[in-house]
């Protein structure tokens, strides 16, 4: 299980807006040829199971071994796996792994949305190994974009993931970096449907989480969001955001999903508000 380990010198508190680490923090849209071509990314990879459907990703072992190798070892993302972090808040927020919740929400992508997602525009928010953009492509779904905080996470996880899956999976995906807050801003482009796993962990993500959410979500889409009922040692929860979208009276949050064992789990869908949640 993953846990959550603050090493940076930052406090969980921290809010990427303001410079923390302004080269993340802007948006920027990447494309696939930035992906370096000389590394053997499937050598470097190795296979999950979601919903007993076999999909293959960078191992982020291998991959974090391979840069340290070729001298780019003060890379945030080598940086924080080498110290066993999983987050280094407002530096390397942990998509170079793939989190609990991802599997729930994949899962409910397989067995319930697969149909629904048919020639729908998606947005995996706070992506990092993209596996739910992933499924939603191999679901019949008309574009993925794909969004996370870091670039290195884009470059080195995200891509090689998407590539690996199938090279015909490329033409239909975007490839974005940056905070939540500079991406909301980034275009017009709005989405059917939004999907996102494990990014409610810190409280004071929560208003640009909401903002991002309300922005790109368009009229009538559903938003679903997946992440554990409370995370302990940093604060965010599920009721909390789910509290959080009350107060700002633009969404409504419904709940669609837990789990009975183990660490508990959700998923919520959102809506803009005066509409039926599906
Ligand atoms: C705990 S990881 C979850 C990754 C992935 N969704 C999963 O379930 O495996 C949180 C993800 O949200 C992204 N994230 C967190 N805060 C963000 C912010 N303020 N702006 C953009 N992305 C953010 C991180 O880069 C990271 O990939």
């Amino acid at each position: 299980m993953f846990t959550f380990d603050f090493r940076g010198e930052k406090t969980a508190s921290s809010s990427h807006s303001g410079g923390d680490n302004p080269a993340d923090d802007v948006s920027q849209r990447i494309s696939p040829a930035e992906v370096c071509p000389e590394i053997d990314w499937n050598g470097l990879s190795t296979t999950v199971l979601v919903n007993g459907t076999k999909m293959t990703v960078v191992d982020s072992l291998k991959i974090v071994d391979h840069l340290k190798i070729v001298g780019t070892g003060k890379m945030s993302i080598v940086q924080a796996e080498s110290g066993h972090s999983d987050l280094l808040p407002g530096v390397y927020e942990g998509g170079m792994k793939i989190w609990e919740s991802t599997f729930d929400l994949g899962e409910l992508l397989f067995r319930k949305l697969g149909e629904s997602l048919k020639g729908k525009t998606i947005l995996d928010l706070g992506c990092g190994s993209g596996i739910l953009g992933i499924i939603a492509l191999k679901q019949g779904c008309a574009s993925v974009h794909f969004q996370d905080y870091n670039r290195d996470v884009i470059v080195y996880f995200t891509i090689p993931n998407v590539q690996l899956n199938g090279d015909e999976l490329l033409p239909k995906s975007q490839f974005w970096s940056g905070d939540w807050k500079s991406y909301e801003n980034v275009d017009d482009s709005q989405f059917d449907v939004i999907i996102t796993s494990e990014t409610i962990y810190n409280p004071q993500s929560y208003q640009k989480l909401h903002d991002v959410i309300r922005k790109k979500l368009k009229p009538g889409g559903s938003a679903y969001l997946a992440g554990k009922s409370y995370y302990f040692g940093v604060g965010g929860s599920i009721k909390g955001f789910m509290d959080f979208v009350v107060r700002e009276n633009v969404l409504q949050a419904v709940s669609l999903w837990s789990n009975d064992e183990g660490v508990k789990r959700e998923i919520i869908v959102l809506k803009h508000r005066l509409e039926q949640p599906s």
